[in-house]
C-alpha cells in the first residue's frame, strides 16, 4: 500500500493515546514539504508534555495548535491560525480522531454523558470539518489532478465497531458504553452524508476503525499496541483513492459493516 504524502495535515486529540502515535509516525517518516498541525485542548497543560517533546524533536514539522471540540469558538480560532500558517497553501488531510467515551446502559446513562458524548463525538467533528473545509477545498483545487485520495484533500473519521448497527450487539455485553455507541453511529451517518456534500469538490471522507488497541480509552486488555494499530491505518490512509469515498474499513483495510 502506498504512504502518506499529503502536505498539510491536521490531527486532532493529538496530546496521547492514537492521536499522539499519528503524529509520531507522520513525523517520523515525513517528506520536506511535509506539516502536521497537532491539536489538542490544552497545549500547555501536562497530559501535552510527550506532544510538546515531539514537536521538540521535530520543529519543522509539527506545529501545536489549541483546539476543544466541545468548544465552538475554540474550533473557528484554530482554523483562523491553521488557515494563517497555511498562507496560499490547502489542508490535505484532516483526521477527526478526538473522542471521549461514557460507559452505560438505558438504565444507567446519564443525561449529562449523552450530552457529552454528543458534543465531542458529533458535533464536534461537524463543525471541525466545517471550520476547515475552505482550506480542504483549496487543496483539492490545488492538486490540478482528477480522483480522490489523502494526498490531494480528504477527511478521516476515526470511528469505531462500537457505532455500527450490526456490531455493536455483539459486544454491547462486555463493552457496555451506550453513550459512545449512540454518539459513533451519529458519527457515521456524519461520515456518510459529509461524504455526500463533499463529493463534489473531490474531498475523501471516509471511517476508519483502528481496531482495540491499548490506550486510556481502549483500556489495558486490549490486544493491539498503539503503534500497530497506526502502522496500519497509515497504510490504509495513503491507499484510499475515490472507491472507498463514504466508507467504513478497519486498520487493516478490511470493509467494516455499518
Ligand atoms: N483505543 C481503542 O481501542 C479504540 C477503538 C475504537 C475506536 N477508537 C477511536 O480512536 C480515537 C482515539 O482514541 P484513543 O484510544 O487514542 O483515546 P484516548 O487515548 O482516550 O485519547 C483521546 C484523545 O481525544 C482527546 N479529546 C477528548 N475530548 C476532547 C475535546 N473535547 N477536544 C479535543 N480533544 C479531546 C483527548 O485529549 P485530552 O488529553 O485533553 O483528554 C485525547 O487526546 C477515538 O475517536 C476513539 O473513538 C479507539
Amino acid at each position: 500500500m502506498a504512504a502518506v504524502k499529503a502536505c498539510n495535515i491536521l490531527i486532532t486529540g493529538a496530546n496521547r493515546g492514537l492521536g499522539l502515535e499519528m503524529v509520531k509516525q507522520f513525523s517520523e517518516n515525513a517528506c520536506p514539504k511535509q506539516h502536521i498541525f497537532a491539536t489538542c485542548r490544552d497545549p500547555d497543560g501536562p497530559k501535552s508534555e510527550a506532544l510538546r517533546q515531539l514537536a521538540k524533536k521535530h520543529p519543522s514539522v509539527i506545529t501545536i495548535i489549541r483546539l476543544d471540540a466541545d468548544d465552538p469558538s475554540s474550533i473557528k480560532e484554530s482554523a483562523k491560525n491553521v488557515g494563517s500558517l497555511l498562507g496560499n497553501n490547502g489542508l490535505n488531510l484532516l483526521v477527526n480522531n478526538a473522542a471521549i467515551v461514557a460507559r452505560g446502559t438505558i438504565l444507567t446513562s446519564s443525561i449529562e454523558d449523552m450530552k457529552n458524548n454528543f458534543n465531542t463525538n458529533v458535533i464536534g467533528p461537524l463543525l471541525i470539518i466545517r471550520e476547515y473545509l475552505p482550506y480542504l477545498q483549496k487543496a483539492a483545487k490545488a492538486s490540478g489532478t482528477p480522483g480522490m485520495s489523502c494526498n490531494k484533500a480528504a477527511v478521516i473519521n476515526i470511528s469505531t465497531v462500537a457505532g455500527s448497527m450490526t456490531r455493536m450487539p455483539s459486544i454491547y455485553s462486555f463493552f457496555p458504553t451506550l453513550p459512545y455507541g449512540v454518539s459513533k453511529a451519529g458519527f457515521n451517518m456524519l461520515t456518510v452524508l459529509a461524504s455526500e456534500e463533499l463529493k463534489a469538490d473531490e474531498i475523501l471522507c471516509m471511517a476508519l476503525h483502528p481496531g482495540w488497541v491499548k490506550t486510556e480509552l481502549g483500556g489495558d486488555e486490549a490486544p493491539l499496541e498503539p503503534k500497530e494499530s497506526v502502522e496500519g491505518m497509515l497504510r490504509v490512509i495513503g491507499s484510499l483513492t475515490e472507491k472507498q469515498h463514504g466508507g467504513f474499513l478497519d486498520y487493516t483495510g478490511e470493509t467494516v459493516t455499518w
